[in-house]
């Protein structure tokens, strides 16, 4: 029986020890959690390598951001001070070397050691920097993935959202367009009744009540008018308009919202440049803050001001709106605009209407803020680009 000889024995052990580590690692990297925790998942894989090695130090630095950066230590003995040093991990060990990860720029794989390194050792280490590598792609891809999937779902809500508020828009305006036709009639009959009775010499008195009830309803049926032209789906291309014009039709939709509170409108108005814009949406922007505004003071009244100026350096219209009701608390400011935000809770309030603002101001390529009014109510800030 032929014994090998001792060079041959090695080198098996060697071949057998590096197969055994790989068979180990592959092992780990198979079983590991596709969405696990990214440190567990690196502890494991150096626990592979640094179990039943007694003397063995095995780490990592991972940079994570900027300035961050995620470090494991496997040590035998634990270092005093403390190291967190991506250079040197294991500063109680004799022989530090370090090993980059493979296509991770950044990524270092720390082997601590008394004696110096041999060759099964390194090849072992190339071996557990490349699982290393392998681990932190998949968990950036995974990470990328988990962000790409959270964007879609955010994009799909916000689409079912918007399809529900064009289904409101449907409905808004054919409710309005069967209003229509009634109103039509009260204003011809009051007005046929109003000239009978002119003629037949009535009570003075009713003939001012027919008067008052045409009128009235002559108001509702412009508004009603101006309401479905406004609310159809704008085909139109954008074209250049004055933003007063835009804030007057506004004013007139709110006609009603201002009469019921104790409020009083005060014009601020600058020399404005033209807006390219879409003429219904942007009215339904000033629609919107003017009636919040209202609401706001609808208990104690107050000054609803309505400021524009041009910032010529930036080229952007500024419209303010500006009211001195009960403001906005500190802690709700950064919440205003998102969809169904509301405090008017009760069914007073969809909270809709300032999200459709910022909507319709960011599709015109401008922003809309919302601060404190000093000394007190809320200030809205639109800013619209004027392109010239
Ligand atoms: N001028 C303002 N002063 C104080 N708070 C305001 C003002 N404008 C808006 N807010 C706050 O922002 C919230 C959201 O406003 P938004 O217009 O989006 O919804 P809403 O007015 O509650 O309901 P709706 O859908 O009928 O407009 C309001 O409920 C209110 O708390
Ligand atoms: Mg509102």
């Amino acid at each position: 029986m032929t014994h090998p000889s001792k060079s041959d024995r090695l080198e098996e052990t060697v071949v057998l020890g590096a197969s055994d580590l790989s068979e180990r690692l592959l092992f780990q990297l198979a079983t590991l959690p596709p969405d696990g925790d990214l440190e567990d998942g690196l502890w494991a894989l150096v626990s592979t390598f640094a179990d039943g090695s007694e003397d063995l130090a095995v780490g990592l630095c991972v940079p994570q951001g900027l300035s961050d950066q995620l470090v494991i230590r496997h040590a035998p003995r634990p270092s005093r001070p403390r190291v967190m040093d991506a250079a040197r991990l294991f500063p109680e060990a004799t022989h530090e070397e370090v090993f980059p990860i493979p296509h991770d720029e950044g990524s270092t794989l720390h082997i601590g050691t008394d004696d110096p390194m041999d060759v099964l050792l390194r090849r072992n280490a190339e071996q557990v920097a490349l699982a290393v590598s392998a681990a932190l792609r998949r968990h950036r891809l995974v990470t990328s993935l988990k962000r790409e999937v959270q964007e879609v779902e955010q994009l799909r809500s916000q689409a079912v959202q918007s399809d529900k508020l064009a289904g409101l828009g449907r409905m808004a305006a054919s409710i309005v367009h069967e209003l229509n036709n009634p109103l039509t009639s009260i204003v011809a009959y009051a007005d046929y009744l109003r000239r009978r009775w002119e003629q037949q010499g009535a009570e003075p008195s009713d003939r001012e009540r027919l008067g008052r009830i045409s009128e009235a309803a002559g108001r509702v049926l412009t508004f009603t008018r101006d309401l479905v032209a406004y609310s159809r789906p704008s085909s139109a291309d954008p074209s250049a308009m004055n933003i007063h014009d835009v804030i007057e039709r506004a004013l007139l939709f709110c006609e009603h919202v201002i009469a019921g509170t104790n409020v009083t409108l005060v014009r601020t108005y600058g020399d404005l440049p033209p807006v390219r814009g879409l003429h219904g949406p942007l009215t339904q922007v000033f629609v919107n803050l003017v009636t919040n505004a209202c609401q706001a003071m609808e208990q104690d009244g107050g000054k609803l001001t309505i400021e524009t100026a041009y910032d010529a350096d930036r080229r952007v219209v500024a419209i303010s709106v500006l009211d001195e009701g009960h403001g906005i608390q500190s802690d709700k400011i950064d919440r205003l605009f998102e969809p169904y935000f509301t405090t008017r809770g009760d069914g007073g309030g969809n909270g809709l209407g300032l999200n459709i603002v910022q909507t319709i101001v960011a599709s015109h390529g401008g922003t809309v803020v919302a601060t404190h009014n000093e000394p007190k109510g809320a200030r809205f800030v639109v800013e619209l680009p004027t392109g010239r």
